[in-house]
């Protein structure tokens, strides 16, 4: 394990801001990083094109160890297919979510989660990059903020990229998205051990990259 590259685990609610900020920081170190969840969204959007019911975990799992998935400049590939948008609908979320409740699905993405820990490091995200994926990382962030605060931070993000959204449909859709993702007996999304708490609700981007480089930093000196 000493010689394994270091690995900074940012684990935390859906919209909580994480994946921006764990890519900044990933960007700021020159480590590699690793978006967790868009391997449950391409397994949620496979499950759909091939209309396997999300409540079979085991034909789930097969489907999630055969699938070819490639991150290459920016874009996500599924079977050679560029799929960047397409996983980052609603739908396909709430899906994966579902999906990602399965024992079966978690163990088949675990060898590739692992695969992207290479020199001179990694920035995981997701919800249990701490506690179950990475747990010895030398810093684990649970990066979070109010439902509301989230709720608005999604829409926003939606109508820039002129998709029509309801904030009262977000909110309750991220509500519900977070009962199922910390109630979950697999790998519930929770503070780990040793992990520090970033609440963002009212902190910029550029504050709460600061503030998770100062704790590495801190952590590595
Ligand atoms: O964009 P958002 O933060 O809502 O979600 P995401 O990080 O893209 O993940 C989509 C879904 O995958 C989550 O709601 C979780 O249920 C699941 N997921 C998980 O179970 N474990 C992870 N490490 C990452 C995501």
């Amino acid at each position: 394990m000493k010689n394994l590259p270091p690995v900074i685990a940012i684990d935390g609610p859906t919209a909580s801001g994480k994946g921006t900020v764990a890519s900044l920081v990933a960007e700021k170190l020159g480590f590699h990083y690793l978006d967790s969840g868009a391997l449950y969204r391409l397994v949620a959007l496979a499950s759909q094109n091939a209309s396997v019911d999300p409540q079979n975990g085991p034909e789930l799992g097969i489907l999630a160890k055969k699938l070819a998935i490639s991150f290459k400049n920016g874009q996500i590939l599924l079977n050679s297919e560029d799929v960047t948008e397409a996983i980052r609908k609603e739908n396909i979320g709430l899906r994966a979510s579902v999906i990602a409740l399965h024992p079966e699905v978690r163990e088949a993405l675990m060898s590739v989660q692992h695969s992207f820990r290479v020199a001179p490091g990694l920035v995981a995200d997701g919800r249990d990059m701490a506690s179950v994926i990475f747990p010895e990382a030398v810093l684990k962030v649970f990066l979070t903020a109010t439902a509301e605060a989230r709720a608005e931070r999604r829409y926003k993000q939606l109508i820039a990229k002129g998709i029509s959204a309801k904030l009262e449909n977000l909110l309750h859709d991220l509500q519900e998205r977070d009962a199922r993702d910390s109630s979950r007996g697999a790998a519930p999304l929770l503070v780990a051990d040793g992990a520090k708490v970033l609440e963002t609700s009212e902190l910029s981007i550029d504050q709460a990259v600061k503030t998770v480089l100062d704790w590495y930093q801190s952590k590595a000196a």
